[in-house]
């Protein structure tokens, strides 16, 4: 068995004589993809098709892009690019929408981890970037997702005394908080639930890094500053508002609860009303 990407006829990709084979058991899918490509954060941006038959079902949606990339580069052409680290749905690099949806048909399924068996033979999936004013693309399917990073540094750091490793039940953690804390903590940074929002809103995002902190006792001292800081920086960065779609939960690779913001705007009225020095 083969897997090989050749161009569609009329398509401005002929790949048809740069065939890769690939050895497969299992069953095998012939794909039309329309990707979108980019060259840079200026230039003008389109969709290209390419025909993808002998896809294995066993692939991950990553995988399938690699075949199609490496049949790009033997014809000599650019490779479709787009971001992934861990391939394990676990450090948040991957994000693409597929077929209008962050991250593809499967709830609570990163990129990577999104079989190829989740599509049916002759599907046609239309792949493009993130679409956030936030996150302009960089290339192809990759976005700039640096404004996260900020939002994260502008919560600035918890006051906690370093040196040895301290008792686990020095501090006693509500089993409750603790749990909601650890939800919180499972946000991977992907941008699935931005891409989903039609606000392109971080509140998700925002909510869940504020919550696994302001949950804690370790958290505690600094949880007003460090509301209204974050939220202050997703809104400078170009993020929209929340506008109560829930569209992000929906998308979030990690299940992240819309409660989160609910208990995110809490805090940020009370540190409002009771006012915040900045650091
Ligand atoms: S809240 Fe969910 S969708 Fe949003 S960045 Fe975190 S893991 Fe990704
Ligand atoms: S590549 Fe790390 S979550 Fe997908």
């Amino acid at each position: 068995m083969s897997t090989m990407v050749s161009p569609r006829a009329g398509t401005s990709t002929d790949l048809a004589s740069q065939a890769t084979a690939v050895d497969h058991g299992g069953k095998t899918l012939h794909l039309t993809l329309e990707v979108w490509r980019q060259k840079n954060r200026e230039a003008e941006g389109k969709f290209v098709e390419y025909d993808a038959p002998n896809i294995s079902t066993d692939m991950s949606f990553l995988e399938m892009l690699d075949v199609v990339n490496e049949a790009l580069a033997m014809k000599g052409e650019d490779p479709i690019a787009f971001d992934h680290d861990c391939r394990e749905g676990i450090c948040g690099s991957c994000g693409v929408v597929i077929n209008g949806a962050a991250h593809g048909p499967r709830q609570r399924t990163t990129a990577c981890q999104l079989h190829m068996r989740s599509f049916k033979d002759g599907d046609t999936l239309k792949i493009e970037p993130w679409r956030a004013a936030a996150f302009p693309v960089v290339r192809d399917l990759m976005v700039d997702r640096s404004a996260f990073d900020r939002i994260i540094a502008s919560g600035g750091y918890v006051s906690v005394r370093t040196g040895n490793a301290p008792d686990g039940n020095a501090i006693p953690i509500a089993k409750d908080n603790a749990d909601l804390a650890m939800d919180a903590a499972a946000c991977i940074g992907c941008g699935a639930c931005v891409a989903a929002c039609p606000n392109a809103s971080a509140m998700l995002f925002t909510s869940a890094k504020v919550a696994h902190l302001n949950l804690l006792p370790q958290g505690k001292p600094e949880r007003s500053r460090r509301v209204v800081n974050m939220v202050e920086k997703q809104d400078h960065e170009g993020f929209g508002s929340c506008s109560n779609h829930a569209e992000c939960e929906a998308a979030c690779p990690k299940g992240i609860s819309i409660l989160n913001i609910s208990r995110l705007n809490r805090d940020y009225i009370k540190a409002s009303l009771f006012g915040t020095k900045k650091p």
